[in-house]
């Protein structure tokens, strides 16, 4: 079964979703990282030079690729990779989605010196996650099998439960 991590960013999706790529040898492959492949600049550019909507259409794109590719792979998503009802259907249709639910105030604390989100720039970053939790958590929720709050787990335990549930 194909594993694929929903949640704001943050959450954890990369960091998990390579670690237990490893763990059950199996591809890994980042979203981001395929849509910086594609556009050849970083988001951040990207959505400085483009705008979201279009960010969003290469998004689109991309999850379309990829969640059609032979698995079993374990894929990590944009935050707002679940934005567009069409992809939020494909996710759920391909993968067993596991959500990585967590608290804005959690994640504001973790992202307070990043520079990388276009999103988080400029804003105060506990006000906009909240905003981005508000927004997305019934979309995470409607898209995901399966939904997991971190602060309740250490990561590599976390890595061994999904590792063990998810293909038993
Ligand atoms: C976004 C999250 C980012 C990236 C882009 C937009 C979002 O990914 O796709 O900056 O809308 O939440 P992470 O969730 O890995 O930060």
């Amino acid at each position: 079964m194909n594993i694929c991590l929903i949640g704001l960013p943050g959450a954890g999706k990369s960091t998990l979703g390579r670690r237990l790529a490893n763990s059950l040898d199996r591809p890994f492959v980042d979203s981001d990282h395929e849509i910086e492949q594609r556009i050849g600049c970083t988001i951040r550019e990207f959505f400085e030079q483009q705008g979201e909507d279009a960010f969003r259409d290469v998004e689109e794109a991309t999850i379309t690729e990829l969640t059609g590719r032979p698995g079993p792979w374990v894929l990590s998503t944009g935050g707002g990779s679940v934005l567009r009802p069409g992809t939020r259907l494909r996710l759920h249709d391909a993968a067993h989605v596991v959500y990585l639910c967590v608290q804005p105030a959690e994640l504001a604390q973790r992202l307070r010196h990043d520079r990388r989100r276009p999103l988080l720039q400029g804003v105060d970053p506990l006000e906009r996650l909240q905003a981005l939790f508000d927004e997305r958590d019934a979309f995470y929720r409607e898209t995901a099998h399966t939904i997991i709050q971190t602060s309740d787990w250490r990561l590599p335990a976390l890595v061994e439960h999904l590792a063990t549930s998810l293909t038993a």
